[in-house]
């Protein structure tokens, strides 16, 4: 039968005088190569997704899918060439009882047809009613929230509601680097055990989805409705404009507003954060005018009508990157009557340990301006949330419960995101942290990241408990529990006494290690993830973090989560905060605490393993 379509068509393009396509077939789908970069793919089979393999090193592919010949969405994938490292699905779900075809067109830099024809992808496209999303993978965290599959960056329009957080993030369905940005969406009634939902909104006329925010209507400002749940988010093509949905099923789906963009700007302006202001009654958006380094604050008050009411940041903090990601709210300062406004402002490049990075500044906001705390010498100082590599894009969940205000992070940085050593998946979010202000030794207002409560509930067994032990050069080595991939819990008090500093190293018997140094007199804590594991996939990754702490006196406490590709350490109840990723090729097996330049003592160390 092909052979007869093929010759039928030969005979027509004889007398036409041109090329005929050429044709193939795979399992439930009908193929034309029409030339050297594009190819018809007829969807003939039935099931729920079109399984489409992917080589993650060669460029995209643009697809055009077709239902009933209407271009319906377009999509990018990095269709496979000469290897499937691995499949995404299309759900073709919604396009039954319609004619569906993907018009592909791949990218140059085939010399005939033949080799076009070649292509891994032609032979393993199929149509399947599955698609395992089991772990393959010995990187992937046990207990940090991830995509089942696909890309992620921001966490982004995150509220609670109802007695449930929900996570959107920055989120391609369609492969394991960044592309087709839509949000994905995850709920969670513990900040632990997170359900994975559908999609929340994807890519349409106006561009990709970029981040954003959400709130609750609960006074019906906007008109969608009492406790309308309202998402403002960038829409990015050739410009970045600011766009409203809407949705009455408490954020399981969203109405775009048909007049969109609600705001435009003729400079690069993304990631609006939105919250309504009770003192003035009226909404705040706050949105980085990322290029101009620097964050603009709107009022409005009904969400579509924004009023520019003052610009934040021009020549202050650092300013080496582009400002991405802004948060701004209110805390009290612990021990003293005072409340502080706080400013994310979060920056790529520019950090302090090169890429990504999340800076804040304290001060006042009267609803229309921020003035942020000067130090002694009258200049506004720059502050770091967290002092690891992996700490970016930091937003705080909307509406949270009895006062708190609980942000989350993803937990990687641009330099090399898209390059760590995972496969179907990439990047996960850090672990939930509440914050507090407190005031350091030097008059200044900090932010302090404590782990959420929530995260006590992990615990498991408790492997180790050593009321008290003397250190020195020699050390005193902890097993760390090995079951579930070694991920655990590690909590202790050190006193530095004499000592010039106290290293913990955490170590399996590849010598791959991590050492962790507090040094009492500098007043800080150092991350060392230069021999960590596989640190080669990028030049950028091999590093030390170093994190002032706050503390006189030689004593800190550190509770540090481990996961299977990730270290969260928090310093005395999360003054300080390091997060950066290792690749260990196994587990860590041990713990050494040593102390150099006199002796030392951990006392009350506490390691759990965890659920
Ligand atoms: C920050 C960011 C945002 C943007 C999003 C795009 O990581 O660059 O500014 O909205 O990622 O994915």
């Amino acid at each position: 039968m092909k052979q007869t379509i093929k010759s039928a068509l030969a005979a027509v393009a004889l007398v036409l005088g041109t090329v005929p396509a050429v044709f193939g077939a795979s399992d439930g789908v009908r193929i034309e190569h029409l030339g050297l970069n594009n190819t018809l793919v007829r969807v003939t089979g039935n099931g729920k997704y079109v399984m489409l393999p992917v080589e993650d090193s060669k460029d995209d592919a643009r697809i055009n899918v077709l239902s009933d010949g209407r271009l319906d969405r377009t999509i990018n994938v990095r269709l496979a060439q000469s290897k499937v490292d691995f499949y995404v699905p299309f759900d073709i779900t919604p396009y039954k009882g319609h004619e569906l075809v993907l018009n592909v067109v791949t990218p140059q830099g085939r010399s005939s047809i033949r080799e076009a024809q070649d292509d891994a992808c032609w032979k393993n496209i199929t149509v399947a009613d599955t698609f395992s999303v089991a772990n393959t993978e010995k990187h992937r965290p046990a207990y940090h929230h991830t995509p089942q599959w696909g890309w992620m960056n921001d966490p982004n329009g995150m509220f609670w509601k109802d007695g449930v957080w929900h996570l959107y993030y920055q989120y391609n369905p369609y492969g394991s680097k960044w592309q087709n940005l839509s949000w994905g969406h995850s709920t969670s009634t513990d900040l632990i055990n997170w359900e994975h939902q559908p999609v929340a909104l994807e890519p349409d006329g106006l561009g990709m989805i970029f981040s954003g925010s959400c709130v609750v209507d609960s006074a019906n400002t906007a008109g969608f409705g009492k406790d309308a749940v309202l998402a403002m988010y960038t829409s990015a093509d050739v410009s970045q404009v600011q766009s409203l949905a809407t949705s009455t099923d408490g954020g399981r789906t969203f109405t775009r507003f048909p007049g969109n963009p609600t705001l435009t700007l003729s400079s690069e302006a993304r990631d609006p954060n939105m919250f309504w202001n009770d003192k003035t009654g009226e909404w705040n958006l706050v949105l980085a005018h990322a290029l101009d380094h620097e964050m603009l604050i709107f009022t409005s008050p009904d969400m579509k009508t924004w009023t520019l009411q003052s610009a934040f940041g021009k020549g202050e903090g650092a300013q080496d990157g582009v400002w991405e990601c802004p948060d701004l709210f209110e805390l009290p300062v612990s021990g003293t009557d005072e409340k502080k406004w706080v400013l994310i402002c979060n920056i790529n490049p520019g950090g302090p340990f090169g890429g990504s990075a999340a800076q804040y500044f304290t001060g006042e906001f009267d609803g229309k301006t921020f003035k942020a705390d000067t130090d002694a010498s009258g200049k506004i100082p720059t502050k770091w949330m967290d002092y690891g590599k992996d700490h970016y894009a930091t937003v705080s969940w909307s509406g949270a419960p009895d006062g708190r205000r609980v942000v989350i992070g993803w937990m990687s940085n641009w330099q090399y995101a898209a390059e760590v050593p995972t496969r179907q998946f990439r990047s996960a979010n850090t672990l939930p942290r509440d914050m507090e202000l407190f005031k350091g030794h030097d008059g200044q207002v900090y932010l302090a990241s404590v782990p959420s409560p929530e995260l006590l509930a992990l615990r498991d067994r408790l492997a180790v408990s050593v009321r008290g032990a003397a250190v020195n050069t020699k050390g005193k080595s902890f097993a760390l529990p090995a079951g579930n991939g070694g991920v655990c819990e590690i909590s202790l008090d050190i006193n530095a006494m004499k000592a010039d500093s106290v290293e913990l190293q955490l170590s399996n018997h590849q010598g791959e290690k991590v050492i962790v140094t507090y040094n009492p007199a500098a007043h800080t804590v150092a991350f060392d993830r230069r021999e960590s594991g596989n640190v080669g996939f990028s030049q950028n990754f091999p590093a030390v973090t170093v994190s002032p702490t706050f503390e006189t006196g030689g004593r800190i406490n550190l509770r540090m989560f481990i996961d299977r590709s990730s270290i969260e350490l928090f310093g005395d109840g999360g003054r300080f905060v390091m997060t950066n990723l290792v690749f260990p090729d196994n587990p860590y097996t041990h713990m050494t605490v040593r102390s150099f330049g006199g002796k030392a003592k951990v006392s009350d160390l506490k390691i759990y393993s965890i659920k």
